[in-house]
């Protein structure tokens, strides 16, 4: 009875949403190797409710022919997305599903925001790539627009310079080079390497990135992990002193820990860490990739903090290009002077193309009114999330984040309830242990949230 009232619902607002995406839906798939009765099926009437696609639907034969030629790296669930627009993404058999994902915390303005789409077929008319081997005025424009918006917002007070590559990972790794050459820098015997990051962390998946997150699930199949790498536990601060030494060159950390589960770094813990960090002589990096970029309602997740609690370099990368592939590495003066040129490139990064997109997307993102409409929209997701807490105390636990980095800590996997949600229309992820993460885009409504909320709940009760 409860699908069936859902399903008239979504089956109005999907019948909707097809007519505005008509003109897009119908582009030509001119280079496009599927079948093309697999594209044309994305003009066919969606059949509601969302349940995943059966065995010999086009997603799953789709899945069939070609998902043995991907590697296999990622466990997906059947839906095959084709478009979207705003919070919301359709699938092959046009079904459509609201998103709370964003590409994990990547299209905060919304998939497919038309400017951008008209933004990079522009720049791509004009340069896309000329090398780092010259100036191009988007590299420049991004790295001044990085800069002042940062020291405008009250984080980072002396950010100086940036340095533009493709991902988070290359720019956490780019970030550990920068500590390493700092060390090397004050002391030249070498004995000043050490980089510490702490449990529960994420911080990428290539070699120097991965020795600086301590979980087992990622380290273990490619131990050994490079040498000089210690963990230390989130948000103790007695054990800061004995953790960072002389020894340290630099510290990571993710000012709220997103794929560990939501969890917040405390104002003491990130203020007692960056006053040893300077007592040591070691680069205090704040990894914001997943938290910063305007996600808890300032541009920078640390952006509160005073002063003395600011890092010497600040990772970002995910929302930076909202869907175009970018990172970026803002550094301040005492770092920056210790790089040189030859000491660290990249072949793609600081393109002109991703950088036409960034420097628009940095724009957008702090916008007064969008920073404001963040807090605003926690709130409807936090007010509604403590009324299931109360309704499902032996569920849910505890709401925890900030702005729209938000999680409800359960007692048992999460799984189906992702299932169910997914197939009554709404996009859900997990993080940490059986923590439901909330990282829709940015210019998400409240009335989008309190659909998304009641399918959340029709999936829990059907759940339990
Ligand atoms: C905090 C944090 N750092 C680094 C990364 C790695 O970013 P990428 O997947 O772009 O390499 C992620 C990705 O989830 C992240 O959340």
């Amino acid at each position: 009875m409860a699908l069936r009232l859902l399903s008239s619902r979504r089956l109005a607002s999907a019948g909707t949403g097809i007519r505005s995406l008509s003109s897009q839906a119908s582009a030509p798939a001119s280079n496009s190797n599927r079948p093309q009765d697999a594209e044309d099926s994305v003009h066919h009437e969606a059949s509601l409710p969302n349940p995943d696609p059966a065995e010999g639907s086009r997603s799953a034969q789709l899945v069939k022919d070609h998902a043995k030629y991907m590697l296999a790296t990622y466990a997906r669930p059947p839906p095959v997305f084709t478009k979207g627009q705003g919070s919301y993404l359709w699938d092959l058999e046009n079904r459509k599903y609201l998103d709370f994902t964003a590409g994990i915390a990547v299209n905060s303005l919304g998939h497919c925001d038309p400017v951008i789409s008209k933004l990079i077929a522009g720049q791509a008319k004009r340069l896309i790539h000329s090398s780092n081997l010259y100036y191009n005025s988007w590299t420049a424009s991004l790295s001044k627009v990085l800069v002042e918006k940062t020291l405008a917002s009250g984080a980072m007070h002396d950010a100086a310079t940036v340095f533009i590559c493709n991902s988070g990972t290359e720019a956490n790794e780019a970030a550990i080079k920068f500590a390493r050459k700092s060390g090397k820098v004050l002391d030249p015997e070498g004995s000043k390497y050490e980089i510490v990051s702490f449990h529960g962390s994420f911080h990428g998946r290539t070699m120097g990135s991965l020795s600086a997150t301590p979980n087992p699930k990622y380290q273990e199949p490619f131990a050994p992990m490079l040498p000089g790498f210690r963990y230390g536990t989130f948000n103790d601060v007695e054990a800061i002193n004995d953790l960072v030494t002389d020894k340290t060159c630099g510290v990571i950390i993710e000012p709220i820990q997103g794929e560990g589960g939501v969890n917040v770094a405390t104002d003491e813990f990130l203020t007692a860490l960056a006053k040893r960090c300077r007592e040591v002589g070691a680069v205090l990096i704040y990894d914001e990739i997943q938290c910063g970029m305007s996600r808890t309602g300032s541009f920078w997740a640390h952006g509160h903090l005073p002063a003395e609690a600011h890092p010497d370099i600040i990772t970002t990368a995910k929302a930076l290009g909202n869907g175009f592939p970018i990172g970026a590495v803002i550094s301040n003066g005492k770092v920056s002077e210790r790089m040189k040129v030859g000491d660290h490139g990249t072949t793609f990064g600081g393109n002109a193309l991703a950088c036409r997109v960034a420097h628009y997307v940095v724009s957008r993102l702090t916008d007064p009114v969008l920073l404001h409409g963040v807090e605003e929209m926690s709130k409807v997701f936090t007010d509604r999330f403590e009324k299931m807490q109360a309704q499902y105390p032996d569920l849910i636990t505890e709401v925890r984040g900030k702005g729209l980095l938000l999680g409800l800590q359960l007692t048992k996997d999460p799984s189906p309830i992702v299932k169910a949600a997914r197939e009554r229309g709404l996009l859900i992820i997990t993080c940490g242990t059986n923590t439901l993460r909330f990282i829709p885009s940015l210019m998400i409504t409240t009335k989008e949230i309190e659909s998304g909320l009641d399918i959340l709940e029709e999936a829990i009760k059907a759940t339990q």
